[in-house]
């Protein structure tokens, strides 16, 4: 059934103290709640309850026959005071789905986010009902942990109490053979904190970067927030069998393992900036998310949009600004513009849901992020400091909504919001357009903006949207710098004048608005930006607007690249002195993003026609640029690995360069990094390269050798042979990989390197035969009765389809028909295939 929003009512009982205890056993743990309710409200007493078989029921200890009613437990006329008691029976092992309390390689552990806790007994599960617990564990396990701060511990026994009053979804238990990686941390007002890092026994050499990394975030959000931490432990722990990312219970915080383990053999670089931006996210959860939490489950943003901004902002202040600002746009364009264009479209704060797991999206943290990022803009440094310190100080201890949020910065700082507020309602990304006139040392700047509509919103009124832009003038000198224009109306004008001679605009620096951009431009205002911009943002996006351009041209049967190719003899003499920023400007759009573009143009992308341009393009530039590419090759060797940005940095310039060689010498260079390369970093990178120049064979057979027993590394081989095979052999391989006994389908991590690996090249998941669309609906089918969430995810792969030919729908959709009819569809699956199929 559909939930609205517009339905939200308060709960009419809080609660003054939750006790559980756990008697875990594999098949059958019994859990015996404690709940103490007092009454706020005129109703019924609800609980919501999942799979569970209850053994009794009683109120202030006499026994009680509630009524059942579908996933709930119903008593009328209660008391004013009372405790609710309750003993049930849950079977861990059985639980693949991952939700509620299951097993993961032995160990017991939990995911609750967003209604695993029903799973786990009969409670209130909704994030406005708030309440300190107190968790007694009785195990065989030697550790054993749950929230708060421990109380007491004895063979077999453990107690753990949290203070802090929080929902059901941030409940957590632990318990198993662990060891911790352990340190110490002293707040700003001088309270000792216990740090651990629990992993599997043989783990401990792996988990250093996620401490230093937990450091890192406590000191961070100190400084720039003045949030300290709030109890005396603080645990992560490391699990294989895990959804997401990872999870932020109060106090224990639990982790995909992949965002934990890292060395620099067996994870990448990129691997260890998600650990650290993770392990921060998470971290900064304490006050954006546990501390204030969402009334309900349409506010997610809330807590998400605001904890992903807050870790963007960290990761820049740890690493480099501008690169992350880089990766944060490709991110957003890849996932959410491609969400708001398709039929999973929805605004950042939804009106209605049938699974709430299918909207833990792009649009809901990426977007929410922007959202942000542009209050900040509008607000400016100190208006945004002013307003968060009042949100912590005015809410702290509550369950909030947008509403609250956006009150906070109108209190903050006088604006009024109404407007803004669309940001948060509407769903769909503007296109702005901008066309200039020119006369008399008078530059005018005519912006339109539009959005097309999304599924159930048809009327999009105007938005406010800050543009930042800077002009360059013809000899490469800045003679405006950074201004924010705010267009508030859907046509506007902003004229600028007393200016010498024409500029060129930098528009929409820092990618100060979510907005896809239209202007007149020539290739040389481009090359003159890419060369000159005091924007990295603008400057880099000036290259890469000109290499989409030429690739676009060619794959619609046009010519094009001269003007990109030219223009990177800059970028590759400036390449030492910010080999990351190279990097990303040597990077060519990709195969994805070009057909996006196409789409989005109107026109209808053809997935060969795109894969073959692209290779095309990237030899002609290879054979234009080899000595330079060679040199640089050489010269980015980092002997002492760091994963920091500098070390990063130079690893990428030298994989880019090595993309661009093996074009010409087959492969050559790549076997000798892959032989030679001490870290995942560039041995991955070398074997992708192996992979697409089809020579790949003893280099696979090597690392699988070497990594045969370590998962995640494992996990990285099953994804890089779909993800750059040919796009003719994509499919083909993928179905040689997913009939390998250690195709450990059951396990989220295992399922998508595998799955996404494939539906992440674009010519060969699109084959015009339909087989990459077949492939991944006979798994997505075989997945859904094992696991929904992760199943349903997945699905998005099948949301772009509308955008291809006839042939390649009809081919998709009766892959997508297919899946809706299967006998007893997951709910999370359901909703996903229907939506889109609604819009493809
Ligand atoms: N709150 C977690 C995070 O963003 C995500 C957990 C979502 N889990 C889920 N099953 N929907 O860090
Ligand atoms: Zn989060």
């Amino acid at each position: 059934a559909t939930q609205y929003l517009a339905d939200w009512r308060p709960y009419p009982f809080e609660i003054a103290e939750t006790r559980l205890t756990f008697h875990l056993a594999p098949r059958a743990t019994r859990v015996l709640s404690q709940i103490d309710f007092r009454r706020t409200g005129a109703g019924d007493l609800v609980l919501d309850g999942v799979g569970l078989k209850t053994i009794s029921v009683s109120i202030g200890g006499q026994p009680v026959v509630p009524q059942y009613l579908g996933d709930t437990l119903v008593i009328p006329d209660l008391p004013d005071a009372f405790t609710f008691q309750a003993e049930v029976e849950i079977d861990p092992e059985a639980n693949t789905a991952l939700e509620g309390l299951y097993l993961s390689g032995g160990m017991f552990c939990t995911q609750c986010e967003a209604q695993g806790f029903r799973h786990i007994t009969w409670y209130p599960d909704r994030p406005d009902v708030m309440a300190p617990f107190r968790v007694t564990i009785h195990s065989d396990q030697p550790v054993l942990l749950s929230n708060g701060n421990p109380v007491s511990e004895g063979a077999g026994t453990a107690v753990w109490h949290d203070p802090w009053k929080k929902p059901a979804y941030l409940f957590a238990l632990v318990a198993g053979d662990l060891r911790a990686v352990s340190d110490r941390f002293t707040t700003m007002s001088g309270q000792d904190v216990a740090l651990n890092v629990w992993v599997r026994p043989g783990d401990e050499g792996r988990a250093g970067y996620a401490m230093e990394s937990l450091i890192r975030s406590m000191r961070w959000d100190e400084q720039a927030y003045g949030r300290e931490y709030d109890l005396s432990v603080f645990n992560i722990v490391a699990v294989d069998d895990f959804n997401m990312g990872a999870m932020e219970n109060k106090g224990l915080n639990i982790f995909n393992s992949k965002l934990v383990l890292a060395t620099a053999e067996t994870a990448t670089d990129g691997d260890y900036e998600r650990i650290e931006g993770v392990i921060g996210h998470e971290y900064f959860h304490n006050w954006t998310g546990n501390r204030i939490t969402c009334r309900d489950w349409f506010q997610l943003c809330l807590k998400e949009g605001l904890t992903v901004f807050r870790d963007q902002q960290f990761t820049s202040d740890m690493r480099s600004a501008a690169v992350k600002r880089i990766h944060d746009v490709q991110t957003l364009r890849a996932r959410q513009f491609r969400e708001d264009a398709g039929p999973l479209a929805h605004p950042p704060r939804p009106d209605h849901y049938q699974e709430i797991n299918n909207f833990y999206t792009a649009t809901v943290y990426e977007k929410g992020a922007e959202v942000i990022g542009m209050l900040k803009r509008l607000v400016g440094d100190d208006g945004y400091r002013t307003a968060l310190d009042l949100y912590f100080d005015r809410h702290d201890g509550q369950a909030c909504t947008i509403e609250d949020w956006i009150k906070v910065f109108e209190d903050a700082t006088g604006r009024d919001l109404t407007q803004f507020k669309r940001w948060y309602t509407d769903a769909g990304t503007p296109r702005l357009s901008l066309s200039e006139s020119w006369a008399d040392g008078t530059l005018v700047l005519d912006f339109a903006q539009d959005i097309a509509p999304t599924p159930g919103q048809t009327d999009k009124p105007a938005r406010v949207i800050p543009i930042a832009i800077g002009l360059i003038g013809p000899n490469g000198h800045e003679v405006l710098p950074t201004t924010v224009l705010e267009m508030t109306e859907s046509r506007q004008s902003f004229r600028f004048d007393g200016l010498g001679a024409r500029p060129v605009v930098s528009l929409l620096r820092g990618f100060s608005a979510p907005v896809t951009v239209t202007r007149e431009i020539t290739a040389d205002e481009q090359a003159l930006l890419l060369a000159h911009d005091t924007d990295p943002y603008a400057r880099w996006q000036a290259g890469h607007d000109l290499a989409l351009d030429a690739l676009i041209a060619r794959a619609t049967g046009g010519e094009g690249g001269a003007e990109f190719n030219r223009a990177l003899a800059g970028v590759l003499t400036d390449a030492k002195a910010d080999p990351a920023f190279a990097a990303l400007c040597l990077a060519l759009p990709g195969e994805e993003e070009i057909a996006t573009t196409i789409a989005a143009r109107g026109g209808v992308p053809d997935p060969d026609a795109i894969h073959a341009a692209r290779r095309a393009l990237m030899a002609e530039i290879a054979a234009s640029h080899e000595a330079a590419l060679a040199a640089l090759y050489d010269t980015m060797q980092t002997p002492n690995y760091q994963p920091d940005a500098e070390g990063s940095g130079r690893r990428s310039l030298r994989l880019a360069c090595l993309a661009y060689l093996s074009q010409l010498d087959g492969g050559a260079r790549a076997d000798a990094l892959f032989a030679a390369a001490g870290n995942m970093t560039e041995r991955q990178g070398a074997l992708e390269q192996l992979i697409s120049a089809g020579r790949d064979a003893d280099a696979l057979a090597a690392f699988e050798a070497e990594f045969r027993d370590n998962r995640l590394v494992m996990d990285k081989w099953f994804m890089v042979q779909p993800l750059r095979a040919a796009p003719r052999q994509a499919v083909a391989r993928a179905r040689e990989l997913a009939a390998r006994p250690d195709f450990e389908w059951k396990n989220p991590n295992r399922f998508r390197a595998l799955i996404a690996g494939l539906t992440s090249n674009h010519a060969g998941f699109h084959a015009a035969d339909g087989s990459g669309y077949d492939f991944l609906a006979e798994w997505l089918m075989k997945l859904d009765a094992v696991n929904p969430q992760t199943t349903a995810r997945m699905c998005s792969a099948f949301e772009t389809l509308g955008r291809y030919d006839a042939g390649r729908r009809a081919k998709g959709r009766a892959a997508l028909q297919r899946i809706a009819e299967m006998p007893g569809l997951s709910r999370n699956t359901s909703e996903m295939v229907t939506r889109i199929l609604a819009g493809a």
